[in-house]
């Protein structure tokens, strides 16, 4: 690969700026190749991902804790996504995260300038994934920063304009809030595998896994049929906990050759695999690859919490799913390494997890 990962191969343009430019035309740059357009294949039915209460998992009623745990088991081979509802984290606290967040992206453009970020560690204020020169962008901007390990969680690299968003300290109880229940989920589709409740963590590093947060700013688009918000991809990370806007829909994931317009309950998380807990599974389950779609009258905020393993310690299907009839799938592989990739190439579907089975 020519490029490296020091500097973008070419001068950024936020999308926020094209959008408040007022054309009616988008730059060709963001204008994808017809069979990635959205009308291709877009399902606008009643079809949705399962929503599920995951009170029902603590409760004393034993039936009730296994038709829970049933119905993410079911949600994770049927779809590699879901809602949870009666997650335990405060609706107000969800609210006010991706308020926060809203107003950072309606600061003033100099101020954000500040948070540039850079492919070497992506951490700040972006507007593309990969550094493939001349490739064809997306339709949104991102704010990108660790919260786990704690080293390299960096207070200069967060947003700090206390007088205009308070960013840092609500970040800080989401990431906490989040942490929480992404463990507990961990335990959930741990036990789901028929491994110990601790199996999947322990591969994650125990208590030394990893957390990120990318907000995307999806601003308006004059040509929505056009381009996408996000290309299709896996999440490269262990689980991602999205929560999506409140008044816009976007997210659309595979379900085979469609693609299922995900219409979010109110203060559900929207939970899915990804390609390390794939790996770990040793493909018992799968990320699936999903996108995002915009329109042309109103923009659309998202925060994706990635939960990760520890990022240098090899990630390989975990023994206990490794049998005769079903040989290890993955060679061993850091999630370090493994996210070279697409913070080299970008957003490419599930060509990675798949470039990765072992010959057989
Ligand atoms: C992501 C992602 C979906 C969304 O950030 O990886 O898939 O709805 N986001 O913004
Ligand atoms: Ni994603």
């Amino acid at each position: 690969m020519m490029s490296n990962l020091q500097e973008w191969p070419e001068p950024i343009v936020r999308v926020q700026s094209l959008s408040e430019s007022g054309q009616h035309v988008i730059p060709s740059r963001y204008v994808k190749p017809p069979t990635e357009r959205p009308s291709k294949n877009s399902d606008f039915s009643d079809a949705n991902i399962p929503i599920i209460d995951i009170s029902g998992f603590y409760g004393d009623d034993d039936n009730l804790r296994l038709n829970t745990l049933n119905k993410i088991s079911m949600a994770c081979r049927e779809w590699g996504f879901f809602q949870v509802v009666n997650h335990g984290v405060s609706h107000d606290l969800m609210d006010r995260a991706r308020e926060a967040w809203r107003q950072f992206f309606h600061l003033p453009l100099e101020l954000k300038q500040v948070y540039a970020n850079s492919p070497k560690t992506y951490e700040g204020y972006g507007s593309r994934l990969g550094v493939d020169k001349g490739a064809i962008l997306d339709w949104s901007d991102y704010y990108f920063l660790h919260y786990l390990p704690s080293n390299l969680k960096n207070y200069n690299k967060w947003p700090g304009q206390p007088d205009y968003c308070r960013c840092r300290e609500v970040i800080d109880e989401y990431g906490k809030e989040l942490v929480r229940l992404a463990g507990r989920l961990m335990k959930i589709l741990s036990l789901n595998l028929g491994l110990g409740e601790d199996c999947l963590q322990n591969a994650f590093g125990g208590e030394h896994f990893g957390a990120c947060l990318r907000v995307n700013f999806y601003p308006k688009c004059p040509q929505p049929d056009l381009t996408l918000g996000l290309s299709s991809h896996s999440d490269p990370g262990g689980m991602t906990l999205l929560l999506p806007d409140d008044q816009v829909a976007g997210l659309q994931v595979r379900k085979g050759d469609n693609w299922i317009t995900v219409k979010p309950a109110k203060h559900a998380f929207i939970v899915n695999i990804g390609d390390q807990i794939q790996v770990l599974s040793n493909a018992n389950y799968k990320s699936v690859e999903h996108r995002v779609i915009v329109n042309s009258d109103m923009e659309r905020v998202s925060l994706a919490f990635f939960y990760n393993p520890k990022s240098d310690i090899p990630i390989e299907p975990v023994k206990e799913l490794v049998t005769p009839d079903k040989p290890s799938l993955y060679p061993p592989m850091t999630f370090d390494e493994y996210r070279l990739f697409i913070r080299l190439r970008g957003p490419k579907g599930k060509s990675q997890v798949e470039s990765l089975k072992s010959p057989r």
